[in-house]
């Protein structure tokens, strides 16, 4: 393809439109609206004093070094803490040579994107998924083929058929994008049987498998089912992981796993002269101090409360306007509206009832989801969360067709 850069925003129009963001311009609510909107960490939960405590011994001991640039791969000691990590979770063989860290997992995904991702190849989406990701993958140009998730997570009955369609039309696709683990946003989680399928299916195409792990460690009950890259020995799978969700948003902290050939083609390949030596350190010390997992225990539970208190609210208020599953992990609840209700209409009625939620509609790349809902449990204060379901309760009462 031969583009001047005035038809590369023409083609990349659709992809740029497609902001998570893009809200209808609605009256200022009666009082100030209770946010269940955004998916990041409670703010109560973040690990201040202990982060201060870290960068202080960090800058006094190596404090040039993590000034400096640090090279496209990222800082070794988070490098081997994380295989550790990996290794004593899913009994793996990892080195810090299958990691390369990345501007949290959004940027991971983008690296992977501009390593393997050419216009007009064929890209294997979820329907729903995070808005953000399908993005990043628009922007390369590729021939989207979109799979529906139930509670199970993505159908493979559902793949199969898509994979046999792509034979039929001497296609190949190069890539396939999942959120196996607390869904962003349907909330499921991929179950092991069809983690094997997908695994012989892809192997059997040579499919890059891009597990995006976000939301993997913030699990309630059972631990998930081994990951993609697991199952498939290490090869034709690669994970992106993120500190965004477990400790701080802004600390831009995410990484990549995978086999080495693939972690060195996207390090030879990125030009942002990668992550901040600074960040990794900081978090280098507090994970290899055994801060990291007691933080996860304790902000797992927070969670685990707030998605108590929103599914009790909600079975109260809205069962008979919606349905949903409950999560085992995550920070969503996905509800399908009742053919009852109108979702433009909920729009209003939410305004002014003072609830703020994200409808369905970005969450499909075919705009398919308006009669879908996410609540976001994470970041809302656990006090304010049966008054926020009474207030969308009602929203839901008023928006009935
Ligand atoms: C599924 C998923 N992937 C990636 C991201 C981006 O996270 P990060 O901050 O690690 O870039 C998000 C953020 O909401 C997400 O939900």
């Amino acid at each position: 393809m031969n583009y001047n850069w005035e038809q590369a925003i023409a083609a990349r129009g659709k992809a740029m439109e497609w902001s998570p963001w893009a809200q209808r311009e609605l009256p200022p609510p009666p009082v100030p609206p209770i946010q269940l909107t955004g998916g990041i960490p409670d703010p109560a939960s973040l690990p201040i004093d202990d982060l201060i405590a870290c960068n202080e011994r960090v800058l006094r001991r190596e404090g040039t070094f993590a000034l400096m640039y640090g090279g496209p791969q990222g800082y070794g000691g988070l490098r081997e803490w994380l295989a550790s990590d990996a290794n004593r979770r899913e009994a793996l063989a990892t080195g810090p040579e299958h990691f390369v860290l990345t501007c949290g997992s959004a940027g991971g995904l983008e690296n992977i994107c501009e390593a393997f991702l050419d216009p007009g190849d064929v890209a294997i989406i979820e329907r729903p998924s995070f808005p953000g990701s399908v993005r990043t993958i628009m922007s390369c140009l590729p021939e989207l083929a979109g799979v529906p998730v139930d509670e199970d997570g993505l159908s493979v009955d559902a793949l199969e058929a898509v994979l046999a369609r792509l034979d039929t039309e001497g296609k190949r696709a190069k890539i396939l994008y999942t959120i196996a683990n607390f869904h962003n946003p349907a909330a499921a989680t991929l179950s092991l049987e069809r983690r094997q399928r997908i695994v012989e299916l892809c192997r059997a195409r040579n499919i890059l498998i891009i597990q995006d792990d976000a939301y993997g460690r913030i699990g309630f009950d059972e631990t998930a089912p081994p990951s993609l890259y697991a199952l498939a020995g290490g090869s034709g799978a690669v994970l992106l992981g993120t500190f965004s969700k477990t400790l701080a948003t802004g600390l831009r902290l995410g990484w990549v796993m995978g086999e080495k050939p693939v972690i060195d083609a996207i390090t030879r390949m990125r030009f942002d002269m990668g992550v901040s030596p600074w960040a990794s350190r900081v978090v280098a010390e507090f994970c290899e101090s055994g801060r990291f997992d007691a933080h996860v225990e304790r902000v797992t539970a927070i969670y685990r409360r707030k998605r108590d208190a929103m599914a009790a609210a909600l079975d109260e208020r809205c069962a008979k306007f919606a349905r949903w599953s409950v999560p085992k992990g995550g920070f969503f609840l996905w509800l399908e509206l009742g053919e009852g209700i109108d979702p433009r209409r909920l729009v209003e009625t939410a305004n002014e009832e003072a609830v703020q939620y994200v409808g369905g509609r970005p969450f499909f790349d075919d705009r398919s989801g308006d009669h879908f809902v996410r609540l976001c449990y994470s970041n809302v204060a656990e006090a304010d969360i049966p008054e926020a379901i009474m207030r969308f309760g009602r929203a839901l009462e008023r928006a009935v067709r």
